[in-house]
Parts: structure tokens; C-alpha cells; sequence
């Protein structure tokens, strides 16, 4: 079969193009461990600060011993705004917004969601001891650019233990499908 020389660079950019996405995408996937966004339980956005999920937020343990952090974003603060977690330990950070959306990342990790009026957003990820500049990368209004916060990651042998005690309704273990 003769395929035009025009043709056949066109087949194998293509190929090229396809090989790079997927690649890049099975490599931010597996390497990094990014993670497909979470969100599918709900939440009543006007009632998220006294939802017993939110109501206690900071870090906690659950009665396996899984380290959780619950944190609310609103314009234009996240609470709370400086949590300390235990380093190469699994943490799971369970979100919502109030008002509209947030973006939470946790600069130089893997650690991002956007957090959605109305939903619950989780992501589960480790880190390396050291101090890490929390942004909102969505814009949110206009005092986006000061909604910041920190994360402090401390040696597990030297870590205080959890802040504030497990919520009253922890959220349904297995129940959201987006975040595994
Ligand atoms: Cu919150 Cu930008």
C-alpha cells in the first residue's frame, strides 16, 4: 500500500501525540500518585460549619489509627489554616467550601483538590518532613491571593498527636467511588 509521505508524517505525529498523553498521563497516574477528583458525597453548603462532619476540623485519628485532616474553605480563609501532620504517614484531607469554589494545594506535593460548594472533597497522600505553603488556586474573589495557609510535617516520632477529636459522623468509609 503506498501512503503519501505527507500522510505518513501526519500517522506518525499523531502516534507520537497519543504515545506522549498517555504516557504523561499513566506517569502522573503511577509515579506521582495523583488522583482522580473526588467529588461525590454531598454536603449542604449553608449548613457545612455545623455539619457533623465539619464541625470539628484540624487533624484527628480515626479508631484505626488513620490520620484525617477536616478543613473548610471560605472566602477568603481556610479553617484551620496551619495543621501539623505526621511525616510518611497515609493522611487523608477531607474538604468543603461554604461559598464558591477553592482550590486547596499544598504547594511542591501531590496534595490538590478543588473544593466545591456542595460536595465533599478527599484526597489521601504522604509527605517529607519540612513547612509547606497551602494556596488557593482557584480564584475565589478578591482576596484570593491572600487565602493561604501552611502545613507543617513533623518526624512521626515527634509528632504531638491529633489536634481536635474524630468527628461525631466520620464520612462512610468505601462510600465515595472518586477517590480510590
Ligand atoms: Cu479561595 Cu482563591
Amino acid at each position: 500500500m503506498n501512503v503519501d509521505l505527507y500522510e505518513r508524517i501526519w500517522m506518525w505525529g499523531t502516534a507520537g501525540m497519543l504515545a506522549l498523553f498517555f504516557g504523561s498521563t499513566a506517569v502522573a497516574a503511577i509515579g506521582r500518585q495523583f488522583q482522580p477528583p473526588s467529588h461525590v458525597e454531598t454536603i449542604n453548603p449553608a449548613a457545612a460549619l455545623s455539619d457533623p462532619r465539619f464541625a470539628s476540623r484540624g487533624v484527628w485519628v480515626d479508631d484505626q489509627g488513620g490520620v484525617h485532616v477536616t478543613v473548610i474553605g471560605m472566602m477568603f480563609v481556610w479553617l484551620p489554616d496551619h495543621v501539623t501532620v505526621p511525616a510518611e504517614t497515609p493522611v487523608t484531607f477531607h474538604l468543603t467550601s461554604t461559598d464558591v469554589t477553592h482550590g486547596y494545594q499544598i504547594v511542591r506535593t501531590n496534595g490538590q483538590t478543588m473544593v466545591i460548594p456542595g460536595y465533599v472533597s478527599r484526597f489521601t497522600t504522604r509527605f517529607a518532613p519540612g513547612e509547606y505553603l497551602i494556596a488557593c488556586n482557584e480564584y475565589c474573589g478578591l482576596g484570593h491571593h491572600a487565602m493561604a495557609g501552611r502545613l507543617t510535617v513533623v518526624p512521626a516520632a515527634e509528632w504531638a498527636g491529633p489536634g481536635t477529636a474524630a468527628p461525631a459522623a466520620p464520612a462512610p468509609e468505601g462510600g465515595d467511588h472518586g477517590s480510590h
